[in-house]
């Protein structure tokens, strides 16, 4: 079956530029992962951030995440998207909360990192790699980036443990959220693995997917009348249908979410 799908970088920023990060942010805030603020917080005890971490964000969209580390902890975070809008909306927000002496946002391709090497206490990713063309290039950045003994800590959306069955489905899960293609909880261990890491913690959250699937996919009918008024029925319908799918596809283990810790030896 063909799982890789040949959606580009700025197929996924164009996205991101219009209605598609406005409808994300109605679903989930402006932690756009799942689980929001408590997992942002939940990762952050993970790996023991605390004043002047020095954390980069690779995907940082409108930096809800990056702001809570630097409230909370005083840590200080460089967040990198791609995505104009996101950058511009994350930059006003963090300077309104008075938090610009912590947090600086930089554009670029996190195939590309924006960074030198051996720079960070931490690399960070929440939700979002999903959406990177090479998850191997990705964890290379990461590494290089990171400084030795540093930690590389992310979530992401996965494979399950059960195959999709029809290339209609996986057609349809893959084209709604734009991934070109996705991990699964052994692959990232393998490119950590292979990219010189120790890994530390390996969750795969696929209880905790589904129950979050189900509680965004009841905010969708919730919040029907809103999404139709500001994006139109059209957009709706392709909304409530997608998030159903996944909701379905969870529900059936066929895709998780999971969690990885590693430490750049
Ligand atoms: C789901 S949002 C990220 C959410 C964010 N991590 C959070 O927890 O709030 C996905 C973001 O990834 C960005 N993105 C996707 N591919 C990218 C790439 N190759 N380089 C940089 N940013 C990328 C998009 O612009 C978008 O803002």
């Amino acid at each position: 079956m063909k799982l890789d799908y040949d959606f580009s970088i700025k197929e996924v920023s164009e996205a991101y530029d219009g209605p598609v990060g406005i409808l994300w942010e109605v679903l989930m805030g402006d932690h756009i992962h799942v689980g929001g603020e408590n997992e942002t917080q939940r990762l952050a005890e993970k790996l023991e951030i605390s004043e002047n971490t020095y954390i980069i964000d690779l995907c940082s969209a409108l930096g809800g995440p990056a702001r809570f580390l630097a409230q909370k902890y005083k840590a200080r975070i460089v967040g990198v998207d791609i995505t104009e809008t996101m950058l511009k909306k994350a930059e006003q927000r963090s300077k309104e909360a008075g938090l610009t002496n912590l947090i600086e946002f930089r554009t670029g391709n996190v195939l590309d990192i924006p960074a030198k090497k051996n720079t960070f206490d931490i690399v960070w990713g929440q939700d979002a790699w999903c959406y990177v063309t090479s998850k191997s290039r990705l964890i290379q950045e990461a590494v290089r980036v990171c400084k030795s003994g540093g930690k590389i800590g992310f979530t992401d959306w996965i494979f399950g443990s059960i195959p999709i069955t029809t290339q209609e489905e996986a057609d349809f899960l893959f084209e709604f959220m734009i991934f070109p293609n996705m991990e699964s909880i052994k692959g990232y261990k393998n490119l950590l693995d292979k990219n010189g890491c120790k890994i530390l913690e390996v969750e795969d959250l696929q209880e905790d997917f589904k129950k979050h699937m189900h509680l965004y996919l009841d905010k969708v009918h919730a919040l029907k009348e809103t999404i139709e008024k500001e994006f139109g029925e059209d957009l709706y319908i392709i909304a409530e249908a997608g998030v159903n799918a996944w909701t379905k596809a969870a529900d059936e283990n066929k895709v998780s979410r999971g969690l990885w810790i590693a430490e750049k030896l």
